[in-house]
């Protein structure tokens, strides 16, 4: 099994190239299915949530490859509805998008529930009350999800009872092609849903954003166009919590500095500054850095996904400080690790209070894919050697996080590439 070795304690200086964002790639790759064309996406990530979507896609009979390092060319023109491999689509939360893809494109759907990391239930409800509202008809519920459209309703409303991402996603892809109006309310406003938005108009989709509001206008078709997806925040910010923990000076380059604004100005306060030259986003840890109390919460909000690397960055600050959890309830399951290492912390609920800790090294297991990120952060800062296992759920979204941190000075390696 593959495992990362980290001696920790070496400060951090260089330059890191951030990647593209993978939960924009994801949808629009996927989003690929409704064109007829050949799409060129550049920016692309190379990680193992994207090698397996485009797996599945080549599985329906699409041409779905890498041309480059970073440039993936997609023609969904031979794509047919098959049995979707359940392996892959249960380990995978965005193979949710076959859902609204398959319906549009094919007018059906059967499929195995959509996995991802596991902290805890993650219902789909919303997805399956905007579908029907589309005119889809569940069929079974049991362990496959299978829908069925059938006379779409010239215009729709869909409200969500809350902000999902995935939901307000996939309602944008089932309507995008169609002959009426569809109105989506309380949507997410995350960087990879206006990406995707991007995508689809260039496309020829009729989309427009309001302030609690998505409105797509139906369009008959869309075409094949060559677009590049936004970098990646979660692994910028990643990588600013590392620096927060070992000291130095890192330049990220290829940020999109508005998406990094809201938590930059948490990391400010905390004496992790950040200034723009060259293009590059430079984070410098100041000579001592002070804790926060964070509440995670839809974009702009603090992310969910930077939740447990933070924590770790806690560990490491005067004063400690606290996370309320706000998107995933049980999304603590980093926190039994980082104890490993000599964390000293107290969970209550979904909230999470960390005091500043003397960390040394352990054997620790990464359980999801920030969480694994969490552990890389909080071993960085550690005394002495951390071994951590479970590789394979740090690199479904983080490409050569270990290479990247060795190339600014960390000791640390692994045992596969
Ligand atoms: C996406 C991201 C994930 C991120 C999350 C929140 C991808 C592939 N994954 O996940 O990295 O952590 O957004 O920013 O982009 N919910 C329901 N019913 C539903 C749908 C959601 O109750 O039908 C709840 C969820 O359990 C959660 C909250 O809504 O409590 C937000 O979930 P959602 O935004 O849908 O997350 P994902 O799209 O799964």
């Amino acid at each position: 099994m593959e495992k990362i070795f980290v001696t920790g304690g070496r400060s951090l200086n260089g330059k890191i190239e951030i990647s593209g964002m993978k939960n924009s790639a994801l949808p629009i790759i996927f989003a690929c299915l409704l064109i007829n064309e050949e799409c060129i996406l550049e920016n692309i990530p190379m990680v193992s949530d994207v090698e397996n979507a485009l797996f599945i896609l080549r599985q329906m009979g699409a041409y779905a490859s890498f041309i480059d390092e970073h440039t993936v060319k997609i023609n969904a023109r031979n794509a047919s509805l098959i049995d979707l491999d359940l392996d892959i689509i249960s380990k995978m939360r965005a193979s949710s998008y076959l859902m609204s893809t398959c319906l549009s494109r094919f007018g059906s759907v059967s499929m195995a529930y959509p996995g991802g990391c596991n902290f805890g239930v993650r219902p789909i409800e919303q997805h399956i009350k905007g579908f029907q509202a589309l005119g889809a008809t569940l069929i079974e519920n049991t362990d496959l999800i299978s829908l069925k459209f059938g006379k779409r309703p010239k215009n729709t409303k869909i409200v969500l009872d809350k902000i999902s991402v995935g939901a307000t996603i996939n309602m944008i892809m089932a309507s995008a092609i169609s002959d009426g109006i569809t109105i989506i309310e309380n949507i997410a406003k995350e960087p990879h849903v206006l990406d995707l938005i991007a995508f689809l108009n260039i496309c020829g989709a009729d989309i427009s954003l309001y302030e609690n509001q998505i409105k797509v206008v139906g369009v008959k078709g869309l075409k094949g166009i060559r677009y590049r997806i936004y970098s990646d925040m979660i692994e910028a910010l990643t990588f600013a919590c590392c620096v927060g923990v070992t000291g130095g000076e890192i330049a990220l380059q290829n940020v999109e500095g508005e998406h990094l604004e809201g938590v930059l100005s948490v990391f400010d306060k905390m004496g992790i500054s950040h200034r723009y030259k060259n293009g590059a986003l430079y984070i410098k840890k100041n000579a001592s850095i002070r804790g926060a109390d964070i509440v995670t919460a839809p974009y702009p909000a603090f992310p969910t996904d930077l939740h447990p690397q933070f924590s770790a960055l806690l560990c490491y600050c005067d004063g400690g400080g606290s996370v309320i959890e706000g998107i995933f309830p049980n999304r603590f399951a980093y926190a039994v690790e980082l104890e490993k290492l000599g964390a000293r912390l107290n969970r209550v609920d979904n909230k999470i209070i960390i005091e500043k800790s003397l960390l040394h090294g352990a054997t620790l297991d990464a359980t999801d894919l920030r969480a694994g990120a969490a552990l890389v952060v909080a071993a960085l800062g550690a005394t002495g050697k951390s071994t951590i296992n479970n590789v394979n759920y740090i690199v479904r979204g983080y490409e050569r996080l270990v290479s990247k941190l060795a190339s600014v000075g960390a000791d640390i390696f692994c045992d596969v590439k």
